[in-house]
């Protein structure tokens, strides 16, 4: 039988709620798709800042290189927010991203018929939305050097190497031409020369695919047209900074920011991730919505392992459980039959899975 091997880290606040939900789903559809999963659980975050003192222990990272998918919750919270910048909890999941290669972010806002009410936009703005933001993850101000914090005056540096832009752009074409052949490069050109940087190597790139449609927006506007017709877009490729903005704004269109998934690519190894935080103020009271996470694994399937078909299983599952009225708190105003709390929401997908 054919066996993948997945790092799976929970993190911080609700990502331990979520996280099992998720590997409830996918083992089900490793039963019914022929396939085993080993999952392999380690820390990352505040819980191995806890443990072991730093947010990425040697041991989780090499875990994770040694495996074949990570599958990850959320990392963060108030306890740790005082710490020196290199002990956060976010530093963790940023070295991680950094070690593993994983440059570029797909992060798929798709609002589904059902929900089309809990986007607080107009059911004709939203109805049919499907966009993909490439969001390069491994550069740029997240990660430039010089960086420094002084008492009254602190700098960081944005910084983008041709080859990283063209490497992401790449993946971001390779998408388009799967889709609606079409991409938005989101800048600040008239400001940054990065962004000057990325217009001339997305060009480039652009020669190789002919059919591609490109346009240039400055990412102020972007913001401005993504709620004003999100329909406009089909693949928005952007830098660190403005694709974790970006993609944010993206998810309130969908309906919730609990249900947007994303993988984290390029390297031998990917991370598939919910876009969202580790939301502390919800912890532990079992009202987290674990559909992000559940699209993530899919994605997982779908990119590390190849199992289209169990990837679509989930997706017409939780498709199926939000036609059919079942919510978890964060969209329950909207059409709600049944309210659900996390695990249950998680179940009833798992469930779900075996009718298709
Ligand atoms: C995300 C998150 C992270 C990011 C944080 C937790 C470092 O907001 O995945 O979007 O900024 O990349
Ligand atoms: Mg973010």
């Amino acid at each position: 039988m054919k066996t993948y091997n997945v790092c799976v880290i929970k993190g911080d606040g609700i990502g331990p709620e979520i996280v099992e939900e998720a590997v409830k789903v996918l083992d089900s559809v490793s039963h019914k798709f022929g396939f085993e999963l080993n999952f392999d659980y380690h820390l990352m975050g505040g819980c191995a800042v806890d443990i072991f003192g730093v947010p990425l222990p040697d041991e989780t990272l090499n875990a994770a290189k040694a495996s074949d998918a990570v599958l990850f919750g959320a990392i963060g919270g108030a306890k740790w927010d005082n710490l020196a910048r290199h002990l956060r909890p976010e530093s963790g999941l940023l070295k991680l991203r950094k070690e593993l290669g994983a440059f570029a972010n797909l992060r798929p806002a798709i609002i589904f018929d059902e929900l089309i009410n809990a986007s607080t936009l107009k059911p004709e703005t939203v109805r049919g939305v499907d966009i993909l933001v490439v969001r390069e993850l491994t550069g740029g101000i997240y990660f430039g050097q010089p960086r420094e914090k002084h008492e009254k005056s602190a700098f960081n540096t944005m910084v983008y190497s041709y080859e990283e832009i063209e490497r992401v752009s790449k993946i971001a074409f390779e998408a388009a031409m799967k889709r609606g052949k079409k991409i938005t490069l989101v800048d600040k050109a008239n400001v940054l020369e990065t962004s000057q940087l990325w217009r001339e190597v997305v060009a480039e790139v652009a020669k190789s695919y002919p059919e591609v449609a490109v346009e240039q927006m400055y990412v102020d506007n972007a913001a401005m047209q993504l709620v004003r017709d999100p329909k406009q877009f089909d693949v928005l490729l952007t830098e660190n900074l403005f694709g974790d903005i970006l993609s944010d704004e993206a998810s309130m269109i969908c309906g919730s920011i609990g249900l947007l998934p994303s993988a984290s690519i390029g390297g031998k190894v990917g991370i598939y991730e919910p876009i969202h935080g580790s939301a502390p103020d919800i912890a532990g009271q079992g009202i987290a919505n674990p559909i992000a996470t559940i699209m993530s694994a899919a994605m997982m399937l779908r990119y590390a392992f190849n199992e289209a078909e169990a990837a679509q299983c989930i997706e017409n599952a939780v498709k199926s459980v939000l036609r059919d009225g079942y919510r978890t708190k964060d969209i329950a105003k909207f059409d709600a039959k049944e309210i659900c709390s996390t695990s249950e929401i998680g179940s009833i997908i798992s469930d779900y899975t075996h009718k298709f």
